[in-house]
């Protein structure tokens, strides 16, 4: 069983690969699921095929769906949400307003990951190619087992305690509605239950990996990269980076100009991704829609070899990690070739430029790291170590907080 997540900037590709990825797998007859947890989706649109929030087979051995939260939210969620409702409601809040308020931020991400973690284990399917939403909300998705579940086993028990006190006490005043009843409580652990099997699912490298898609543009790979470092913060694996909308060599001055500008940029991802492969996409002059386009993406993708496999591609064990450790962060990585040299670490903005014999790579820090100062750095048995420490004084910033500390320890490598 494997899981393969495709994510990016927006409009960067994402949709088109995963697509081509599956249906190439498909072909060599790997029973495939192609699925979106994106809400805006155009897996159909891809394909060009009718889908739903049931898997269909769109080709054989491919199927497809479009997860549909909304729909799965009113099943896993209806205790907690009656709980909330009927609280708003005394309050005097209207129905409707109080069923938008009950659409807690965040749970759009847990259902779909349950709903990811269910189609996987249902033994269905081989390989699950998962076609994401736009980094951003990707991150916060994939960082959010770890986030929550950390919450629930920890502080929601003190929580449960404190509302257990107090009932009595609110009873006597007349308020006993406003503490939650037990069946919430138990609701909520059992969703920190089902996170941490979902977290097992997605950590686990020879399970899950991610495939980074950009455009060779400074914007869209200075985003990559720092969703290369937060992926690794999480544990997560990446396995490829995909280069879309790289344009072929022309004589006109247009073509010539974004040309070199794209190759410049390529050379620089080739360094800050090195040891990860980077696969090309040229700008093709038509959409790559429908199953015979989405063929020639993956062609071009992974070769027409028949040996070429899609989902098993040679990537060293961990490439970078993040592990805490007595109130610092060791920033760990795979350095290729270089086997002892001096290590220069320097903060250029969100960026850590790092020289290490002569090669510079520059590695855009995730909001955490961002507030850290860096105190120290070595270089031994081809892995180069940065030390950084949260520096309080860089605290608190208004930052997304989905980008939290991971609390594993010790590298696994
Ligand atoms: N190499 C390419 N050449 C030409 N058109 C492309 C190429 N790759 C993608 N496209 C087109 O660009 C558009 C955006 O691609 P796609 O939907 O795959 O991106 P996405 O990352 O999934 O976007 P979103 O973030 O909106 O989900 C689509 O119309 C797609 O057909
Ligand atoms: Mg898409």
């Amino acid at each position: 069983m494997r899981i393969v997540l495709f994510t990016g900037k927006g409009g960067v590709g994402k949709t088109t690969t995963a697509s081509a990825t599956a249906l190439r797998l498909a072909d060599r007859g790997v029973k495939t699921l192609l699925l979106s947890t994106d809400s805006a989706h155009s897996l159909g649109d891809a394909l060009g095929a009718e889908l739903g929030n049931e898997p269909v087979e769109v080709a054989p051995s491919l199927w497809a769906v479009h997860i549909d939260t909304q729909q799965r939210f009113e099943v896993a969620w209806r205790d907690v949400q009656r709980f909330l409702l009927d609280l708003l409601a005394r309050g005097g809040v209207d129905p409707i307003t109080a069923e938008e308020l009950t659409v807690l931020p965040g749970v759009e991400e847990v259902l779909a990951l349950l709903a990811v973690r269910d189609l996987a284990l249902n033994g269905q399917w081989d390989v699950l190619v998962v076609d994401c939403a736009p980094t951003a909300e990707t991150l916060r998705l994939l960082a959010l087992p770890e986030a929550l579940g950390w919450y629930l086993q920890k502080v929601f028990p003190a929580h449960r305690r404190l509302a257990r006190g107090m009932r009595p006490l609110a009873a006597i005043m007349g308020r006993g509605e406003v503490i939650p009843p037990d069946s919430i409580f138990d609701a909520l652990l059992r969703l920190s239950d089902d996170l941490a099997s979902v977290r097992e699912l997605l950590a686990d490298p020879a399970v899950t990996t991610v495939r980074l898609v950009l455009t060779p543009e400074t914007v869209v790979a200075a985003e990559a990269r720092r969703t290369f470092t937060a992926l690794a913060l999480y544990g997560y694996r990446v396995d490829l980076v995909i280069a879309n909308r790289v344009f072929p060599k022309g004589r006109d001055a247009f073509r010539q100009g974004w040309v070199s500008a794209q190759q410049a940029q390529l050379a620089e991802l080739r360094e800050s991704f090195a040891g990860l492969p980077v696969h090309e996409l040229a700008y093709g002059h038509a959409e790559p829609v429908g199953a015979a386009a989405l063929r020639g993406v993956a062609d071009e993708l992974y070769g027409v070899l028949p040996g070429a496999d899609p989902v098993r591609l040679s990537v060293p064990a961990e490439l970078m990690s993040v592990d805490s450790a007595d109130g610092e962060y060791v920033l760990r990585m795979w350095l290729p070739l270089v086997e002892r040299a001096a290590v220069d670490a320097a903060r250029s903005g969100d960026d850590l430029v790092l020289t290490v014999a002569g090669h510079r790579r520059v590695i855009t820090l995730p909001s955490v790291l961002r507030r850290c100062d860096v105190v120290g750095g070595e270089l031994a048995e081809r892995e180069l170590r940065v030390r950084l420490r949260p520096n309080p004084s860089m605290w608190p910033k208004p930052d997304d907080d989905a980008e939290r500390p991971s609390r594993r320890r010790g590298s696994s490598r």
